[in-house]
Formats: structure tokens, C-alpha cells, sequence
């Protein structure tokens, strides 16, 4: 049994008392979960509630303080009378489980496309740090006032509502966060130049606010204590800015990392867990008020940790509780292993921040988005089910189907489950993760049978008579179809997927024979990917210098990881940019480590030939060139396989196809999929 007794020791913030120190930063789902008026959706209802049943202590909520562009996202409303009912209604849910519920008066700042809002726009100077971005249109003290007094009016609505506080938003170059940098403001007149001045915006919205709900009624603030701008605040403008917050009233500081605008990796899977828990451990020293950490805690050890060692109050977070609603009582009770940890792919991020969209995807939690409206009931009879593949589509399949009753048999024709999986996790520890996970919750599930090295074929299906099948294969890799493409030095990535599966790949040379037969048996019965990670600095199956025909993630993936084993490497893509399918958060993180590695990097281009000095690559203005290679590793990912689907088609009562067998995309498209099929049975 785990020992979390600082996760789990109440603590008092302004007049409330939080139940444990977990808390819900704030997320903003947009997409369906508000209509365009903002009202709240019961996607918005469910996606809270699970949360708060599973324990948590309090949840931000973002709100729209003032009218929206019907063309942005869609936040509930809270900036007039109608809008209290309905936010009523969210308090009491909340209210419901114990847990505490904060309205985050949002504003993003100039990095939503362009709307009619000039609250999005608006900053201290025109001054933006990110090109594409067009200029911050600068605000008068008028529009200052504008914008407290429109927080003020949200403040008393959520707090007529129920609501416990609110929390401003001041970070991440929203619009306030654009006064407090010294970075952005240049202004001149009260609200420029000494900290105090670039505070006095957001002194003034606090003690607006205080004034117009009681002094007793806790306004919390979060905002950047470092902005990772050029010449933004650091930790010593932070030890100063905290005092001045206090003294205007704010109950808590809840600690952002960055700017949007910040070009360092904030929460990717390059940032260790727990890694930004220095910045509040330093501002401890001048704070008063409870400080919370956010940013990367999906581990609850480390959480710990971090209270234990004193480093933060709080820890907040929003993507442990999107991965899992349950993360917090199964911590309680010590169910550490049942923790279905974030594995930081940010597509949740990406979707809502960078492509506007709502929050339907995870890639380990399926039940957002529409499922998050259908309750998962028990079926009504338990059926006889059949589940080809367990990669992540047949795992979510699997789990599901037997979470409402069903009799689950897993056939996996490789030694152990995983799918893709088990090559992600050579690259990213977190796939391991989340396979031990899976592999737990299999072990732990009574109604699942898992058949390992067993592949279902039509005799077995008409054999065991099922009454339904779900098949999760996975896709079939596309070929490269030029001259030279079967050539000794030629490696593709399904190669790999048939050594993890325990096969031997069919390979021309005798070194790769003898090598991929020995890996294969190996393979078979030891797995480590850990120890296959470091086996990529051993001069095979990569040679010096490698060329990698296919851009997207795979390929990128790879290129990064050679680069730590000091290979020459180049991309090449077919399509318009390398990292076509690399979400926007990593996207540009990624690139620049492969630019700062020295890799060439050419999209579009088209490979004509290999041949064994490397790959005859013809660029759009039908220039031709050959990079030099020893390898060429082809990662050009996967196409649709229906083969088994037209074999059971006519013998099997219920029939599914799921994840990269049926549409290759993402995990959390097959994570869906998986679900959905199993909820229709
Ligand atoms: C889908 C999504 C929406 C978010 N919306 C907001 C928001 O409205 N306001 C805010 O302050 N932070 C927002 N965030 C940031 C989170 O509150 C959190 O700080 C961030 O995800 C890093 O913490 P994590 O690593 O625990 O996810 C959002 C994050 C996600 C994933
Ligand atoms: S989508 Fe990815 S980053 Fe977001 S919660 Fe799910 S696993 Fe974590």
C-alpha cells in the first residue's frame, strides 16, 4: 500500500478548505460542450461530474465573461442574469461529490485565429513573439476598464450561481500576463514599467472584484511566474509580482508555465515529470497564500514528492484527470496500478488550443466528446465476443465489452499484447506504461480471456461460434513500389512489428537473415524495449548514415532517436511538410531537434530508386539528386486491411472493424473505435 498522506491532508485556501490537494486546472473542452450561445451542454454536465465523483478536490471551469463570436469556441456564458441557472446547475453537480467548483474567466490572447473579439487581441503593446501572429491591438485605460468591469459582472454572476470562486486568467500571454511581462509592456503611463505598475491591471481586477462580492469571497489568480519569452519574467520578477498579488487579495497563485508563445517544450513527453515543481519550490520562499504546481504530474509518486518535499501546497492538473476521472480516488485507495496515466500525447491540447476544436480524443480514454453523453450500461444479456488484435483499438474493445458483461476472448497472434504499442515503447517509456497497464487490468478482469500467439482464423470463428467479433489487426504497411526497394540495405518498420510479434520478416542478404532470425527468436521470449532502445547504437540494423523515406510520425520518431546514437540522417516525404501527422504541440519541438541534429529534412519530394550507394530522391521542380546512405528505412505507415473483415463476414452474426485496420489514424481514433464497438454490442 502506497503511502500518499500529504495528497491526501486537507488544506485551507481563503475561506474553503480543500479535501485533498488535487485539484482540475482549468480546461476549456469548447466544441460541443457549449452551444455557440453558451449554454452548457450535458457533455459539460457528465465531463464534470465524473470527475468530481472521482474525488478531486476542486475544478476550474472556464467561463466566457463577456459575449462571444458565434465563430469561436464555445465556452458556457457567465456575463449576464439569464446565464445563472445554468451554471447553477453545473455548481450543484460539483456540489454533489463534495468537490469544489471555480469559474476561470478566460481570455487566450492573440493566439486564436482571428475573431471579432477585441478581447482576444488585446495587450499591453503590439509586441507578439511567435511568427504568424499578427499584432496585440493595445489597450486604453478605457479598455482596461472595460475589461474589469467585465470581470466584475462575471464574478458576482458565478458567485449568485454558487460557484466557490473565481480565478483569473494571467498567464500563458493572455491579455493581462501581456502587462505583467516585461517582456510586452513598454508602456509608459501607470500600467508600464516597475513591477508595480505592470501589476496594476491585475491588483486593480482583483480588488474590483473583491469589492463587488465581499472580501471574503476568494478570487484565485493564475498566472506565469516565467514567461520563456526573450526578455519575459523570470523567477526573481516572480518574487516580486507574489507580495503584490497577496496584498491586492488573491487567495491562491496557481502556477503557470510559459506563454503559448513560448518555444520550449512546456508538457510534452520531452519534460520529465514533475520537472517544473522548481519554480513554485523557489517562490515558497516569499508566498504566503498556497501555491499550486501544474504542468506534467501524471504519476501520483511524484506528485507526492513533491508536496512531501515541500516544493508546492497544490498539485493542479487537467490532463491526469482527462486520461483517467478516477485517477483521485484510486490514489486514495492506494490502486495505483489501475491509474490509466496520461501518456502526454497532447492531441486533448491540440485539438481544443491549436485546432479549435472540442475535446473528443485521448489516446487512453475513449469516453469524451459523444460518449461522455451515453452512460456505459451493463448489456442486456452477456454475449459470447471474439477480439482480434490487442493493440490499443482491441485493449479498449476488450476492456469495454467486458466492463458491461460480455464474455471476452483476446486472441494476440504475437507473444504478448500491445500492438503498436510495443514499438512506441522502444522510443517512450509512457507506452511501456500504458501497456503494463492494460496488460494489469487484462489480468485483473475475470471475464477475459487472453489467447497469446493465437490468431483468429474463419475455422476457429466458425469453430467457437461467437456473437460477435471485433476485429483490431492493425494495417497493412504501405510499400515502397520503386527499383531497389527489396535490397539488403532496405529496412522497413513492419520488419520490426514482425520481430516484436516473434515472426521472422523476409529479408534478402545473409547478415539480415541470420540477424532478424536470431532477433526474432530472441524476441519471442524476452522483451525489453528499454534494452532495444539501446541496441539502436549497434551498427545494425542502422548503419552511419540513414535515409528514412516517410516524413510523418514514425519517421520522425525514428530520426530522433538515431540521432542519439550519432547517425547521419535525412527524411525524405512525399507529402507537403515533414511532420504531417506530428500534433502541433510536439510538431515544432520536433523539427527543431532534427533541424539542430544536422538531419535533412526534404518534403515533397518522391523517391525514384535505392540502390546500394542510398536512396535517388526527384524534387517538384524535377531536379535529381542521390543522398548517400548505408540504410534506408522506409516508415511510410499503414493502409486499411479488411482481409480477415471479407473472411468473417458472412459467418459471424455481429461483425466490427476497428482502428488501423478499418481507417489508419492516430490511438486515439482506435481507442474510440474500440469502445464504441464494445458499447454496441
Ligand atoms: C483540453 C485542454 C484545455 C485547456 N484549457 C485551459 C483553460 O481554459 N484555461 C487554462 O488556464 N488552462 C487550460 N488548459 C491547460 C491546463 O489547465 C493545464 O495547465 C495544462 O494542460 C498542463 O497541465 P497538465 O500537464 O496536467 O495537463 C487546458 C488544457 C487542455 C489539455
Ligand atoms: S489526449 Fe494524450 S495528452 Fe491528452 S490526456 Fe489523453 S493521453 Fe494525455
Amino acid at each position: 500500500m502506497y503511502q500518499l498522506t500529504h495528497l491526501f491532508t486537507p488544506i485551507k485556501v481563503g475561506r474553503f478548505t480543500l479535501k485533498n490537494r488535487l485539484i482540475m486546472t482549468s480546461t476549456a473542452p469548447s466544441g460541443d460542450y457549449a452551444t455557440a450561445s453558451g449554454k452548457p451542454s450535458q457533455w459539460l454536465f457528465n465531463y464534470l461530474e465524473e470527475r468530481a465523483k472521482g474525488g478531486v478536490a476542486l475544478i476550474c471551469t472556464s467561463v466566457s465573461f463577456y459575449p462571444r463570436d458565434p465563430e469561436s469556441e464555445h465556452y458556457p456564458a457567465a456575463y449576464l442574469e439569464e446565464h445563472i441557472a445554468d451554471l447553477q446547475k453545473l455548481a450543484e453537480v460539483v456540489h454533489r461529490y463534495d468537490t469544489l467548483l471555480v469559474g476561470q474567466m478566460i481570455t487566450i490572447g492573440q493566439w486564436r485565429r482571428n475573431i471579432a473579439e477585441p478581447e482576444h487581441k488585446w495587450g499591453a503593446s503590439e509586441m507578439v513573439f511567435h511568427k504568424g501572429l499578427s499584432p496585440r491591438q493595445v489597450m486604453s485605460e478605457k479598455d482596461i476598464q472595460i475589461f474589469i468591469s467585465q470581470q466584475v459582472k462575471s464574478a458576482t454572476i458565478l458567485q449568485k450561481a454558487g460557484f466557490d470562486a473565481v480565478e483569473i486568467l494571467a498567464g500563458i500571454g493572455n491579455p493581462i500576463s501581456h502587462f505583467l511581462s516585461k517582456a510586452s509592456n513598454n508602456r509608459t503611463d501607470k500600467y508600464g514599467g516597475s513591477i508595480e505598475n505592470r501589476c496594476r491591471f491585475l491588483v486593480e481586477d482583483i480588488q474590483a472584484i473583491k469589492k463587488a462580492c465581499g472580501d471574503d469571497f476568494p478570487v484565485l489568480v493564475r498566472f506565469s511566474p516565467v514567461d520563456y519569452i526573450p526578455g519575459g519574467n523570470d523567477l526573481s520578477d516572480a518574487r516580486e509580482i507574489i507580495p503584490v498579488l497577496e496584498k491586492a487579495g488573491a487567495s491562491w497563485l496557481n502556477c503557470q508555465v510559459g506563454w503559448h508563445e513560448t518555444s520550449i517544450p512546456l508538457i510534452t513527453k520531452d519534460v520529465s515529470e514533475g520537472y517544473w515543481s522548481f519554480i513554485t519550490a523557489e517562490l515558497k520562499k516569499v508566498a504566503t497564500v498556497p501555491l499550486i504546481s501544474a504542468y506534467r504530474y501524471t504519476d501520483p509518486l511524484i506528485m507526492e514528492k513533491t508536496l512531501a518535499e515541500g516544493k508546492a501546497d497544490i498539485i493542479g492538473g487537467a490532463r491526469y484527470l482527462i486520461a483517467d476521472p478516477e485517477f483521485v480516488s484510486k490514489a486514495r485507495e492506494g490502486r495505483i496500478e489501475d491509474i490509466r496515466r496520461c501518456i502526454c500525447c497532447c492531441r486533448c491540447l491540440d485539438d481544443v488550443v491549436g485546432r479549435s476544436i472540442g475535446l473528443e480524443y485521448c489516446s487512453v480514454n475513449p469516453r469524451l466528446g459523444p460518449e461522455i453523453a451515453i452512460p456505459l450500461e451493463p448489456a442486456p444479456k452477456p454475449k459470447k465476443v471474439m477480439i482480434a488484435g490487442s493493440g490499443p483499438a482491441g485493449l479498449s474493445a476488450a476492456l469495454t465489452a467486458a466492463k458491461r458483461g460480455h464474455d471476452v476472448t483476446l486472441y494476440e497472434r504475437s507473444p504478448r499484447i500491445g500492438g503498436c504499442l510495443t514499438m512506441s515503447a522502444v522510443f517512450s517509456p509512457l507506452y511501456q506504461q500504458l501497456t503494463d497497464y492494460y496488460q494489469n487490468q487484462l489480468r485483473k478482469t475475470p471475464n477475459i480471456k487472453l489467447l497469446l500467439n493465437t490468431t483468429i482464423t474463419s475455422e476457429l470463428v466458425k469453430k467457437e461460434k461467437p456473437d460477435a467479433v471485433i476485429i483490431a489487426v492493425g494495417g497493412l504497411p504501405i510499400e515502397l513500389n520503386v527499383p531497389g526497394a527489396d535490397g539488403d540495405n532496405v529496412v522497413r518498420s513492419h520488419d520490426f512489428f514482425e520481430l516484436l510479434s516473434g515472426t521472422i520478416p523476409k529479408k534478402s542478404g545473409f547478415i539480415n537473415r541470420a540477424m532478424f532470425t536470431a532477433g526474432a527468436i530472441f524476441l519471442k521470449f524476452f522483451y525489453s524495449p528499454g534494452l532495444l532502445n539501446k541496441m539502436m547504437a549497434f551498427p545494425w540494423p542502422f548503419g552511419s548514415r540513414v535515409a528514412i523515406v516517410g516524413g510523418g510520425l514514425p519517421g520522425c520518431d525514428l530520426a530522433l532517436e538515431l540521432t542519439k546514437h550519432n547517425r547521419k540522417l535525412a527524411i525524405f516525404e512525399e507529402k507537403r511538410k515533414i511532420g504531417f501527422d506530428v500534433g502541433p504541440s510536439d510538431r515544432f519541438h520536433t523539427l527543431n531537434k532534427l533541424k539542430k541534429a544536422g538531419v535533412q529534412m526534404e518534403a515533397p519530394v518522391k523517391v525514384l530508386a535505392i540502390t546500394d550507394k542510398g536512396v535517388k530522391v526527384g524534387r517538384a521542380d524535377r531536379t535529381e539528386f542521390t543522398c548517400e546512405a548505408d540504410t534506408v528505412a522506409v516508415t511510410m505507415g499503414f493502409e486499411k486491411n479488411m482481409k480477415l473483415a471479407d473472411e468473417l463476414q458472412d459467418i459471424v452474426p455481429v461483425l466490427f472493424v476497428v482502428g488501423d485496420c478499418a481507417d489508419p489514424k492516430r490511438m486515439p481514433e482506435a481507442t474510440k473505435q474500440g469502445y464504441r464497438a464494445a458499447q454496441l454490442i
